[in-house]
């Protein structure tokens, strides 16, 4: 008889003959920026994580690098936002300075700035307005100038997630003709519309004051969509493919991986984090193995890094073994 059990006697026969692992070098930890000082303020919504000042974000880095996590993805909330998210650009905002801030005390961190205008227009949309919608094309023009001023203050990466159409081409072709040919582009090239990014509109003061998101970002019934997507950014020339969310999207994840020749990310983002949170201060999940086994799902599925709030709580797991 074929007997599957033979091979999962013991833990060591386990160990042998499996297929996927979770390690501290998969893994991207986001961090949130407010222009300020002396603020560290806890997110309600996303226990465990906070918004920090600059002077209030060593403590954090710290232990980031303490723990060998790899990679920060940095969001900023600024001041002051305006109609077309010019902080974005500012040499001396908030993220400019936060680069130029970590690069100066913490060289080996790898730091990818999430280039994008929602947190930095009055009206929370990903790019500049007309006719109550984002103008693609006109935002396209701002993303290059915030993407430049990234790449001055000394990003490793920048990784545009506003699903504009022809963002890889802008991006490639403004950071090529600035100087800045080596520096890559993780594209986020498949994110949904999602409503699991709840409780990051809070934490990043990003929440649209009119309509949604749903005239730029993807269908959730959607499925071949996210190729053609996937397939353009592959063409303009995007180093890394993301999907977001990670949970409900692992079908295309692997889709991703299956059909193209770059490396693959997915962003297990907020909604997806706080719902295991909360789940686990009520007592009904076990918080650690519930999260190590949503994020094994997701490297089961394809993805060669996983962007998570968890990266912390991973990495220190990962160390007690
Ligand atoms: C937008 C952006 C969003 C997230 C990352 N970048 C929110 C959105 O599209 O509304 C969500 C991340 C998360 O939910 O953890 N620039």
């Amino acid at each position: 008889m074929n007997r599957t059990r033979r091979l999962r006697k013991t833990e060591n026969i386990r160990r042998l003959v499996r297929e996927n692992s979770l390690q501290v070098s998969d893994l991207i930890y986001p961090v949130f920026i407010e222009e300020g000082k002396d603020i560290e303020t806890e997110i309600t919504s996303m226990p465990g994580i906070k918004r920090f000042s600059l002077d209030k974000l060593s403590k954090e880095l710290d232990e980031v690098s303490q723990l060998d996590i790899p990679a920060i993805l940095l969001f900023g909330i600024p001041s002051s936002k305006d109609e077309v998210g010019s902080e974005t650009w500012n040499d001396q905002g908030i993220i400019q300075k936060s680069i130029r801030f970590i690069k100066r005390h913490y060289p080996h961190l790898y730091v990818i700035t999430d280039v994008c205008f929602c947190e930095y227009t009055n009206h929370g949309h990903c790019g500049i307005i007309n006719d109550n919608d984002v103008d693609n094309d006109a935002t396209l023009v701002n993303l290059a100038k915030q993407v430049i001023s990234h790449a001055k203050a000394g990003a490793d990466m920048v990784a545009p997630s506003g699903m504009m159409d022809g963002m890889i081409t802008a991006i490639r072709t403004a950071l090529d003709e600035s100087g800045f040919p080596n520096l890559p582009v993780m594209s986020y090239a498949v994110k949904y519309a999602s409503a699991f990014y709840g409780p990051f509109r809070d934490a990043a003061d990003s929440t649209p004051s009119f309509g949604d998101r749903r005239t730029y970002q993807m269908d959730p019934s959607n499925r071949d969509e996210a190729l053609r997507e996937a397939n353009f950014d592959d063409q303009e020339g995007a180093d890394i493919l993301m999907v977001k969310p990670a949970l409900s999207y692992l079908d295309i994840i692997r889709d991703i991986k299956n059909n193209f020749d770059r490396p693959v990310a997915c962003y297990n983002v907020s909604g997806e984090y706080s719902m295991i949170k909360a789940a686990s201060e009520k007592g009904w999940i076990d918080e650690e193995r519930v999260m190590m086994e949503s994020l094994l799902s997701m490297k089961r599925a394809g993805a060669d890094i996983i962007i998570t709030y968890f990266a912390k709580d991973v990495a220190k797991l990962l160390l007690k073994k």
